[in-house]
């Protein structure tokens, strides 16, 4: 038997090439996420239940990035979270949640807390704004009082086909936040809010769909209910949908492609995980728009510990992307990405984004509460595959927290850890992508598909790591 060499991040460098750049601003790292999806900066928050909700969803999308959502909640609660990434951040929401004046107060609390909204329009049968309601006339009144007891009820409002300068004004003259948009019989035909209008201004590199709403994805399964899922999230806006199995180059993960594709021809599709030339291959010719490399080599992954299966990351990448190249599919390298460097590494080998897990975890965009440990500060982590993740997948299902013997049957795939807390995501974002600018500068690149015909790797010795590695210095 041969023995095919496998090599991953910290076995190579980048060969520093002649640039023509002086300012990191003169690179660019627009990239394909699929066949027919663009985002604006290479990163890609991995559908993971410690990772992607729509809070980082947002996040990553108004920094030109993508969020996927990942796909341990019940189709309802997982459709929400893509409504409210897809109605954060557009200029105007169309369809805004409303509720009728006979409602209890309680009954808005309740609403306004599920959608995780601030106020509500208030109309009557026909969808006639007769009010508004926001936190303020909500919050000490008495519960049982009605809506229309504590409503606004001369709301301020705008024609539909009002510019973004005319809302502003209006907003400004009246000192108001919402501004619900109708037409000329008073029927709500959407709302704008000083708060979209801020993070527009605020993120001008930000992801959008045609409409300008964030772009935002969803995972789903193979087994079980995955067309009703894929057909609830693509309606509740979802741009791009994964296919997410630890095994991508299976029977199950190509007729869950097909199935999805036959229902929904336009969904764009990504499907994954795969670490080898034929596995691309074969999810290709099953119709995905994209595929998502890399078995084993996640933070949190112990597959290659328990199954002896997976290959070096960087060897995946380039091998996939080889097939990718040949039909005009990009590839996501998915896992195994600790720094700028091993994203750049990642791109210049031949993937046009990266999947993200740890060290997006630990931010205050993802789920879970920051825990103390001996003075430092921490959030969980985990695999997917990890007894934790099983247990609380199992615990939801069934309502009881208890490992009981069919668990014991589990073998995990993954491990439970903690991450520190990091801050705001944004501020990760900044130095994952001033990292990779840099390293476009250094392959001479202005773009992600120049860097990889630019691209030269040197493989380097032990020697050589431990050279590229801070040494002989006490790190303060
Ligand atoms: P990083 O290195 O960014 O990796 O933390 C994130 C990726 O790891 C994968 N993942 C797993 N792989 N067992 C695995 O073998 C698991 O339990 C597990 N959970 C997540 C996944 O591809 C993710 O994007």
């Amino acid at each position: 038997m041969e023995f095919k060499e496998g090599l991953t991040f910290d076995d190579v460098l980048l060969v520093p090439k002649y640039s023509d750049i002086t300012s990191r601003s003169q690179t660019d790292l627009t990239t394909k996420l699929s066949r027919n999806l663009s985002i604006n900066i290479p990163f890609v928050s991995a559908n993971m239940d410690t990772v992607t909700e729509s809070s980082m969803a947002g996040a990553m999308a108004r920094a030109g990035g993508i969020g996927i959502i990942h796909r341990f909640l019940t189709i309802k609660e997982q459709a929400n979270e893509v409504l409210k990434v897809k109605r954060s951040g557009s200029v105007m929401i169309e369809n805004p949640y409303s509720i009728s004046a006979d409602k209890s107060i309680e009954d808005a609390l309740d609403y306004a807390e599920d959608k995780e909204i601030s106020g509500l329009l208030v109309v009557d049968s026909n969808s006639k704004l007769i009010g508004i309601v926001t936190e303020r006339d909500l919050l000490f009144a008495n519960k049982e009082n009605k809506i229309k007891d504590v409503m606004t009820k001369d709301v301020i409002t705008a024609k539909l086909g009002v510019t973004l300068e005319e809302s502003k004004e209006i907003l400004h003259k009246h000192r108001i936040e919402k501004l619900p948009i109708v037409d000329d019989s008073g029927i709500v035909k959407g709302l704008i809010t000083s708060k979209d209008i801020t993070n527009n201004a605020d993120f001008p590199n930000a992801s959008k769909d045609g409409k300008g709403r964030p772009l935002v994805g969803a995972a789903v399964g193979v087994k079980g209910d995955f067309l009703e899922r894929s057909e609830s999230l693509l309606e509740a806006g979802a741009d791009v949908l994964v296919v997410d199995i630890a095994h991508g180059h299976s029977e199950n993960a190509i007729s869950t492609v097909k199935n999805i594709k036959k229902a929904f021809p336009n969904c764009e599709l990504i499907a994954g995980n795969i670490a080898t030339a034929q596995g691309a291959e074969d999810l290709i010719k099953a119709g995905v728009d994209a595929v998502k490399v890399g078995v084993g080599s996640g933070s949190i992954c112990i597959t290659r510990v328990i199954t002896g299966s997976g290959v070096p990351q960087l060897t995946a990448v380039m091998d996939c992307a080889k097939i990718g190249n040949d039909h005009g599919i990009p590839i996501i390298s998915d896992g195994g990405t600790r720094t700028s460097g091993d994203a750049t590494k990642a791109l210049a080998s031949g993937a046009s984004t990266v999947m993200v897990g740890s060290m997006l975890g630990g931010t205050d965009e993802s789920p879970g509460t920051v825990l103390t440990k001996n003075g430092k500060r921490f959030k969980v982590y985990r695999g997917m595959a990890s007894l934790a993740a099983s247990i609380g997948r199992k615990s939801k299902e069934t309502g009881s927290m208890s490992l009981d013997d069919d668990l014991n049957d589990y073998v995990a795939e993954g491990v439970e850890a903690m991450v520190p807390y990091k801050g705001t995501v944004t501020d990760i974002l900044k130095q994952l992508t001033g990292g990779v600018r840099s390293g476009l500068s250094y392959c001479g690149a202005h773009t992600i598909p120049q860097m990889q015909e630019n691209a030269e790797f040197i493989k380097m010795s032990r020697a050589g790591f431990a050279e590229s590695q801070p040494h002989d210095v006490s790190l303060m």
